[in-house]
């Protein structure tokens, strides 16, 4: 089991580190096994396995938080539960029931209690939960056997700087497909991101800005996290498609924007040569939390939103509103945290 462990979480970025147990369910025969905790962070899987070969394979990120008195709460985890599973249904890999997906969290998280940051170090603790097709296959077809598995590690920032703005370049690739997996958090899309990420960074940006993939003229997604814009009149704004991954922290922010700060909220297109109409903007997720956009790089041109170097007065209101509810700072919404008992 855990012991005390020697981390500076103050110097802590977005980098795996093993930690003491992870959880490890199996799917045979039609059902899930009742899953256990292991020490093992190998997985050992047959050659033919289709998430080798063919992509079967989806995963969620959640995050655990060390609030002032010591307590451990979860963010949300029935909204990773819910997108976990329609990944598994785009991609034909049973469901996991949500209670169990949670419990495997729990177990994760209560196993490797050490390794949540104290409180104040703004260190989180990251769940990693994942379903891979396993077994001997070779055609494409689904695989006869499926592994979930949940394993954690304490995280600092996931872009540098944290909540300093940072710039984008809109992506030379696409990252989805009209009626393909974008919705869907299968590995796929990310290793299509590599390559326009790794081409982003080499001209000194963050990370990519990708567009709607019919018309490339729309914003989708910001690296692995989505948009979100501040309008002058000061409406909450982030784009519409069936090709973004569903962010549960963009629809949170939605709901906070609406109730805690009284803006209104528009989940509408938004076209990339329209940047004047906000005043701020930003990338959100799990890892990414809330990013301030400083820029974003149009055709050799940088747009600049609020500023390249300080945070816009509303993006600071819904970041503060969003970690204190995760910290247990902040009152949250009926049903979003989830103690760790
Ligand atoms: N978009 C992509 C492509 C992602 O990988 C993520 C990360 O999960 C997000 C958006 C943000 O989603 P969430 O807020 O649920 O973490
Ligand atoms: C997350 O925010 O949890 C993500 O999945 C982003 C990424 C590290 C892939």
């Amino acid at each position: 089991m855990s012991k005390n462990v020697s981390i500076d979480w103050s110097k802590l970025g977005f980098d795996y580190m093993k930690t003491d147990l992870r959880y490890v369910s199996i799917w045979k025969d039609g059902k899930w096994d009742d899953g256990k905790l292991v020490e093992d962070n190998k997985v050992t899987i047959s050659e033919a396995s289709p998430a080798l070969h063919y992509g079967q394979q989806c995963f969620e990120g959640l995050k655990a938080y060390r609030t002032k008195n010591g307590d451990i709460q979860l963010f949300r985890p029935d909204q990773n539960a819910q997108r976990l599973n329609r990944s598994c249904r785009r991609i034909l890999m049973p469901e996991i029931p949500v209670e169990k997906f949670i419990d495997a969290c729990m177990q994760v998280v209560k196993a490797n209690a050490d390794y949540v940051p104290p409180y104040g170090t703004g260190a989180t603790l990251y769940l990693r939960p994942f379903v891979i097709g396993i077994g001997d296959n070779i055609g494409v077809k689904p695989a006869p056997e499926y592994l979930f598995s949940v394993f954690c590690l304490p995280v600092g920032p996931y872009f540098k700087g944290g909540m300093a703005p940072v710039n984008f370049t809109i992506a030379d690739m696409d990252r989805a497909a009209p009626q393909g997996t974008g919705a869907a958090k299968v590995g796929g899309n990310y290793a299509g991101s590599l390559l326009p990420h790794e081409n982003a960074a080499k001209k000194g940006f963050a990370d990519c800005i990708y567009l709607d993939p019919a018309t490339h003229t729309k914003i989708e997604e910001v690296g692995a996290a989505n948009f979100f814009g501040i309008t002058k009149g000061g409406a909450f704004v982030t784009p519409k498609s069936d090709s973004i991954l569903p962010s549960i922290t963009k629809y949170s922010l939605m709901y906070l924007a609406e109730h805690y700060l009284k803006l209104k909220v528009e989940e509408r297109d938004c076209p990339i040569d329209a940047l004047d109409q906000f005043s701020e903007a930003g990338a959100c997720g799990t890892a990414a939390v809330i990013t301030p956009i400083g820029g974003i790089d149009v055709g050799g041109k940088l747009h600049v939103f609020y500023s390249e170097t300080e945070v816009g007065p509303v993006t600071k209101k819904l970041y503060d509103t969003l970690v204190g509810i995760q910290f247990g700072d902040v009152e949250a919404p009926e049903g979003w945290i989830y103690t760790v008992k």
